[in-house]
């Protein structure tokens, strides 16, 4: 068995920052996103991995994810022209796949549980797809099955009026009956081969769709919220111990409670950390207080400020923050600091698309 990771699109809802950097390196509990799909595939069991990546982004996944070696596993990268929709994604990947069955995993998709159970579903049913759903209170963000008598009868993408509470999730298992449907659908009306019409194409052409159900959690990371949230939940998962995992430098003046992972060259002065938190290496944290849910990645320095539920990308700086910073995603060398100079205004540089909310 092989599978496929997708690296590419625009990202549009995750602006500004993805208007320099891939959306599927952004950390997740300090990890890049794309890194959670790699290990997924891996625990499977499957060595031989096809990245499909775009012209624009494709340099900087490469330089991330290597050959694949620190994974145990072999990358081939495989270029998309252009982000022409999920089946598109398939569609030239063929090559690359030949006639085995393969997982075809979002690389913006995240899950806690590994997906050996799915693959043991479809080899087990022996279908010729296997589609992952979960239950969401939105499924119209989403491709939605209709299921009828326990059996999927057809998958709308984005639907006005959804036909389940369930949503398709980004990871599915085929067999090489997915290439005839890919080959056939057309673009739908945003331009885009959607892999919804290639998971209704082979329901009508009488191929066996089967499905499973996360029962865990999933979280498909397209708007900054849902960042917050995997970050949320993955941190809570992943550090595993309720003691501290201390690499860094904490002074006697500080107070660190519950899940807290502190990187290597880390320093933490008179500062209260209550988990899950973690801190990446070299950064500096001083006076302040980070609350639960907090990702704050290497080189960053903050400094009487308080931050809370927030995922802090490499090198920002925090400085005299007035009020608790909640809620929020700073991208990389981002700075919130204190005005001391005269006339004391609010002044901002910021990025195209970016969000600021005052108080
Ligand atoms: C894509 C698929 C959709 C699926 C979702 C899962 O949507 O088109 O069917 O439910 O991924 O993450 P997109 O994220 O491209 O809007």
């Amino acid at each position: 068995m092989k599978a496929l990771i997708t690296s590419g699109g625009k990202g549009t809802r995750l602006r500004p920052i993805t208007h320099t950097s891939n959306k599927h390196l952004i950390p997740i509990a300090n990890k890049p996103m794309i890194h959670y799909a790699i290990e997924a595939v891996a625990g499977a069991g499957i060595q031989d991995i096809g990245i499909v990546y775009n012209p624009d982004t494709g340099d900087e996944i490469k330089d991330a994810l290597g050959n694949g070696g620190q994974w145990g596993v072999r990358l081939t990268y495989i270029l998309q022209e252009a982000p022409m929709g999920l089946a598109h994604v398939v569609k030239v990947s063929q090559d690359f796949i030949g006639g085995e069955p393969f997982v075809f995993y979002l690389g913006d998709n995240v899950v806690v549980g590994g997906i050996t159970r799915f693959i043991e579903d479809f080899k087990r049913e022996g279908s010729n797809c296997h589609l992952v759903l979960s239950k969401v209170h939105d499924p119209e963000r989403f491709g939605v099955p209709e299921i009828r008598d326990g059996k999927i009868v057809s998958v709308e993408e984005k639907p006005k009026k959804p036909k389940s509470q369930y949503a398709v999730t980004g990871i599915y298992i085929y067999d090489s009956s997915v290439f005839e449907a890919v080959n056939h659908i057309k673009p739908s009306a945003r331009g885009e081969l959607e892999i919804s019409d290639a998971h209704d194409y082979l329901i009508g052409h009488g191929y066996k769709v089967g499905y499973s159900e996360i029962t865990g959690w999933w979280k498909d990371t397209g708007k900054p919220e849902d960042l917050l949230e995997a970050n949320r939940l993955t941190l809570d998962r992943v550090i595993g111990d309720d003691e501290p995992v201390i690499n860094g430098d904490v002074d006697e003046d500080s107070d660190i409670a519950g899940k807290v992972i502190i990187g290597k060259g880390a320093k933490i002065i008179k500062s209260s950390i209550r988990g899950p938190v973690i801190i990446g290496e070299n950064t500096v944290i001083e006076n302040s207080y980070i609350g639960p849910f907090t990702s704050i990645y290497y080189g960053c320095h903050i400094k009487n400020s308080e931050v809370e539920y927030s995922i802090v990308l490499e090198k920002c700086r925090i400085i005299d923050a007035d009020v608790r910073i909640e809620r929020s995603l700073l991208g990389r060398e981002a700075e919130i600091v204190k005005c001391y100079s005269k006339p004391r205004t609010q002044k901002f540089i910021i990025g195209d698309q970016s969000i600021v909310e005052l108080v």
